[in-house]
């Protein structure tokens, strides 16, 4: 297979573990150790937003130096964005919102969008491009589980990845669901323990949310 036209699909992305580390970066020194820190702990589709001014750096750092990692960048809202998180390295990408011009940019292109989804109409929008796999964002303020559950009588084809308001409290709330494939969560990289470059404390919570997760 040519390397170069190979592109993940958003449902390898959501079936690759039950979590999704939602890290915030602030200093490019911890990019590395806190990506090797999850894939330590089990997890290894990490979620970099573009929220921090070194976020694409941070990426980059990431997808050459940490071979196991499937690396994605989140808080993606525009096209170009998309094309500078692809040049970085990352292989997927996760919005919070949809808007046709994202859709359209990610389907020219050679990166897997997960778009973010909070009523119907969105999903049919998404569901327009050929996508089956969503972000369901902000999961806990948008209605919740009641939400997930409702949307499957519409939509029985749909997978979803919630996230917002996910803990280690509801998570396999959540994962029983037949609609549910991971869920993402900003508690898996919690600044404190990044701030104090507490590693050993990342890969615990990590370790720990694999290790708890309840067969459905
Ligand atoms: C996201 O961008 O997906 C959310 O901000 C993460 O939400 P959480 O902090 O509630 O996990």
């Amino acid at each position: 297979m040519n390397q170069t036209n190979w592109k993940i699909q958003p449902k390898d992305v959501l079936n690759a573990g039950p979590v999704m580390p939602v890290m915030v970066i602030q200093d490019l020194d911890d990019a590395v150790p806190l990506a090797q820190a999850l894939v330590a702990g089990g997890i290894k589709v990490l979620e970099i937003t573009l929220r921090t001014p070194i976020a694409l750096e941070a990426i980059k750092l990431i997808s050459e130096n940490v071979k196991e990692a499937i690396v994605g960048v989140g808080t993606i809202t525009t096209p170009e964005q998309l094309k500078a998180a692809e040049a970085a390295g990352a292989v997927f990408a996760i919005s919070p919102g949809l808007t046709p011009t994202l859709l359209a940019a990610a389907q020219a292109s050679n990166i897997a969008l997960i778009p973010g989804i909070a009523t119907l109409s969105e999903l049919m929008m998404g569901m327009e491009y050929g996508l089956d796999h969503f972000k369901f964002f902000p999961a806990e303020a948008a209605g919740g589980i009641p939400m997930l559950k409702a949307i499957a009588g519409p939509a029985p084809y749909i997978t979803f990845c919630p996230t917002g308001g996910i803990s280690p409290d509801n998570y396999n709330a959540y994962l029983a669901l037949n609609n549910v494939a991971c869920v993402g969560g900003s508690w898996l990289a919690p600044a404190d323990a990044v701030k104090t470059k507490n590693w050993a404390k990342v890969t615990e919570l990590a370790k720990q949310a694999i290790d708890n997760v309840i067969a459905a």
